[in-house]
């Protein structure tokens, strides 16, 4: 593909009007001019396997027919509304189908913007004020969300580290952070501050790494028993780690959840969804002035989001989607393990198949601080080593979609074969 206007010059351009050179999201050193089913390509015209699949939404790959037909076909007919439209309330509909914790769904654009209100709902419904987070759990950019997030300084738990500036002292103070996986600790933690939580919010596959056996049931229990909310962050693994999400995939049901990337089919939109009951707090008639939680949004359930988000769900739907992507992404996991220990390089394959990454550490990865150990310079060396080679990933993710070909994959191997045997040399 030809380029018109060289990458570097578009870097240069960036660099005088954005900060930091970018959009704040991923390396602005390489700039997407377009995507195609599973590749991209920058602005150089160099076309790469896409792994980041814009950070989650492209599960079927770029330009998906019938996601873009859809999405066409409601162009025609308007943009976005402000209104209640047919689009959003059948999107609404099939999650509360598909989706165990769902009775309703309020939307929002963004997943940060979902896991900011499912706390506000959890406060309002439950009048308390601290928040349950796990170190290194993603739940967007809220005040609260910024603690502990990616804390490179490691505090005692349950202390709160802020992970950004301009966040007050008050908001640490409502913070109680604790360690993904641990049981006992929760159990504790949670004895302790009973009648002061008003939700634990739980990415239910923290970034990459797996619950332990009986941490979800625990946690379901915890919270059952002191009248705590419990939160799944399901902006990622909606629609992911099965239809039903990883409540259907773990089997453990939350009483919110937060869904985004998906469920919008490469536009903005995200949702919050649970039980009637806490949902009721976004309904002034039913819970009156005192419990109403507020909420308007300029493009909250945008119909050109909900139809592109309804029709790349009803293709993940049919039969052999979900295996089809596992496949995809065993066949990465086992070319990593294959060559990285042929390579005599110590690693771990953290993750599920529909996504994952590798950890250069000798040990199991079970939280945030056993993730720190990895040896990050290698990763990136790693990531960049793969990025020459034509394969374009996030920095601590491998995201697999359904539109990966055996072209895809086979340069993937071979890339990968490289890298590790290359990974070592300075
Ligand atoms: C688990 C999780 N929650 C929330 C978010 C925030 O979503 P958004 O970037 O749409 O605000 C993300 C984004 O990657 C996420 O991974």
């Amino acid at each position: 593909m030809k380029a018109d206007i060289s990458q570097d010059v578009w870097i240069e351009r960036a660099q005088k009007v954005l900060p930091a050179g970018g959009f704040g999201n991923f390396d602005p050193n390489i700039v997407i001019r377009e995507g195609r089913g599973a590749r991209v390509w920058d602005e150089n015209g160099k076309v790469y396997v896409d792994y980041l699949i814009g950070s989650g939404p492209m599960m079927l790959g770029h330009g998906n027919p019938e996601v873009l037909e859809a999405a066409q076909e409601q162009l025609g007919k308007g943009l976005t509304f402000f209104a209640s439209n047919a689009r959003g309330i059948e999107l609404a509909e099939e999650i509360c189908r598909a989706v165990a914790c769902a009775e309703q769904v309020r939307f929002v654009s963004t997943g940060g913007e979902a896991d900011m209100y499912a706390m506000r709902l959890a406060r309002a419904h439950t009048g308390r004020d601290k928040i349950l987070k796990f170190e290194g759990g993603y739940h967007g950019m809220s005040a609260e969300a910024l603690m502990s997030l990616a804390p490179t300084r490691l505090e005692n738990f349950p202390l709160a580290v802020p992970d950004s500036a301009g966040i007050p002292q008050s908001v640490r103070d409502h913070m109680l952070i604790a360690p993904f996986n641990d049981i006992d600790f929760l159990r504790g933690l949670i004895a302790e501050h009973a009648g002061e939580i008003a939700a634990v919010i739980v990415e239910p596959l923290q970034r990459l790494i797996p619950p332990a056996p009986g941490f979800l049931q625990a946690l379901r229990e915890e919270t059952e028993k002191h009248g705590i909310v419990l939160v799944f962050d399901e902006v990622v693994t909606g629609f992911r780690l099965a239809y039903g999400g990883a409540q259907e995939h773990y089997g453990v049901t939350p009483d919110l959840c937060t869904l985004g990337k998906v469920i919008g089919g490469g536009f903005p939109l995200a949702a919050i969804a649970g039980k009637s009951g806490i949902m009721a707090h976004f309904d002034k008639a039913k819970v009156g002035e005192g419990g109403f939680t507020f909420q308007v949004g300029t493009l909250s359930g945008n119909p050109v989001a909900a139809v592109a988000g309804l029709k790349t769900m009803e293709v993940l739907s049919r039969p052999g989607s979900y295996e089809r992507i596992r496949q995809n992404g065993e066949t990465v996991m086992n070319a990593l393990r294959e060559h990285l220990s042929a390579a005599g390089i110590a690693h771990q394959i953290v993750g599920d198949p529909v996504l994952f990454d590798v950890v250069f550490t000798p040990d199991p990865v079970v939280d945030y601080r056993g993730f720190q150990r990895g040896d990050m310079d290698r990763l990136k060396r790693f990531n960049m080593l793969m990025r020459e080679q034509g394969v374009l990933k996030p920095d601590s993710k491998f995201y697999i979609s359904l539109a990966l070909t055996e072209d895809d994959l086979a340069l993937t191997q071979e890339a990968i074969a490289h890298t590790a045997k290359h990974l070592t040399e300075s």
